[in-house]
């Protein structure tokens, strides 16, 4: 018997991954840039044994059922034969995160399931290969190996597409994040599919492509000058863009609900009245408030005017993934 087990917290994303170049591997159209955040995060244990006579996948307690036990089993497949094993696999997983709400359950969840692989089966996997692991199960899950500011490096294939953290001088400490949950159900959309449909029908899909360099390039200019309004401004302006990409879809959506809308005028009046915070959203309603840790309390009491005290919740930068003993 081998086991394992790992926690990896959720990242948001500043600057967006949104479309696939390649869907089995899962290579990405863009860099991305995100940071990891401490108050949201998966722990994952996984144990291979020959008593097993299939995968089985626990989450929250709760036996999952065949389709989503069959996408762990895909991802364990890989691992399988990184290990050179052949043994099922029992994967037991708590979510300290909601589940598919655009809150990156995604990200920390296979990321630490990549993390707990590693640990069962003595992979001997550097950040870099639990980086590319962890690709290969949700793309947003390679940036959370690592705590911090993350940039995902697209590559051209397997091995050269990993993320790597950023040096930044701490500024990370300086920031928190203020999560709205404003919605913790199940999206309608999930991320995989939105931004499936959005490559093969936007018609505003290259002109969001087109847009990336600058803001990228603009955006790690932000973080070499501690620039908070240009970060800020940078991410708000990405974020914007990649919802718009989903709007031109065929079929057309949005993850946007009356909330969102209501939590970003929230923000644009704070900014008015003097406090520098500036928003992103996810594939999901649930927006998120990046703000200076000193201008943290005015943001949640403006946050409380409109939303329960249980809706805002805020985070700081997370650190990377660890093992548990
Ligand atoms: P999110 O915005 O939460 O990342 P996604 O649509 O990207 O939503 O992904 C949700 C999917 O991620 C779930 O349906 C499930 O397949 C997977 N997932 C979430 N949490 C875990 C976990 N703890 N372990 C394994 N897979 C998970
Ligand atoms: C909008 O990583 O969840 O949150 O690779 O298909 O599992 P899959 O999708 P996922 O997509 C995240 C999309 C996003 C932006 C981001 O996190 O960069
Ligand atoms: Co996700």
């Amino acid at each position: 018997m081998f086991k394992g087990k790992a926690r990896a917290y959720t990242n948001i994303a500043l600057i967006k991954y949104w479309g696939k170049k390649d869907e089995e591997f899962i290579l990405p159209m863009n860099n991305s840039l995100s940071l990891t955040l401490d108050a949201f995060y998966t722990e994952t244990e996984v144990i291979f044994s020959d008593t097993f006579t299939k995968d089985e996948f626990y989450l929250d307690g709760e036996q999952q059922d065949e389709k989503a036990t069959k996408k762990i089993s895909t991802f364990l497949d890989l691992v399988r034969e990184k290990g050179q094993t052949t043994l099922n696999a029992q994967v037991i997983s708590q979510n300290f995160v909601p589940t598919a709400a655009g809150l990156a359950s995604s990200a920390s969840g296979l990321a630490a399931l990549a993390g707990a692989c590693n640990e069962a089966l003595q992979l001997g996997l550097d950040n870099a290969g639990l980086s590319r692991l962890a690709r290969r199960g949700s793309g947003s899950a390679c940036r959370s190996i690592y705590g911090g500011f993350v940039e995902w490096e697209k590559g051209v294939d397997d091995f050269t597409s990993y993320a790597k953290q950023i040096p930044s001088d701490h500024f990370e400490d300086d920031l928190a994040m203020v999560f709205l949950l404003l919605n913790d159900q199940q999206k309608d959309v999930s991320s995989r599919d939105g931004m499936r449909r959005t490559v093969e029908t936007s018609s505003f899909y290259q002109g969001w492509l087109d847009s990336l360099d600058a803001d990228l390039a603009q955006l790690k200019q932000a973080i070499t000058d501690k620039n908070f309004q240009s970060l800020g401004e940078t991410m708000e302006r990405n974020a914007l863009k990649m919802h718009g990409t989903t709007l031109a879809a065929n079929p057309p959506f949005t993850y946007w609900s009356p909330d969102s809308l209501k939590a970003m005028q929230a923000v644009r009046d704070l900014r008015k009245q003097g406090v520098p915070c500036y928003f992103t959203m996810d594939a999901g309603p649930n927006v998120k408030i990046l703000v200076e840790k000193k201008h943290l309390a005015a943001v949640k009491t403006a946050c409380n005017h409109l939303f329960s005290e249980k809706q805002v919740v805020s985070a700081q930068a997370g650190s990377g993934i660890t093992i548990i003993k």
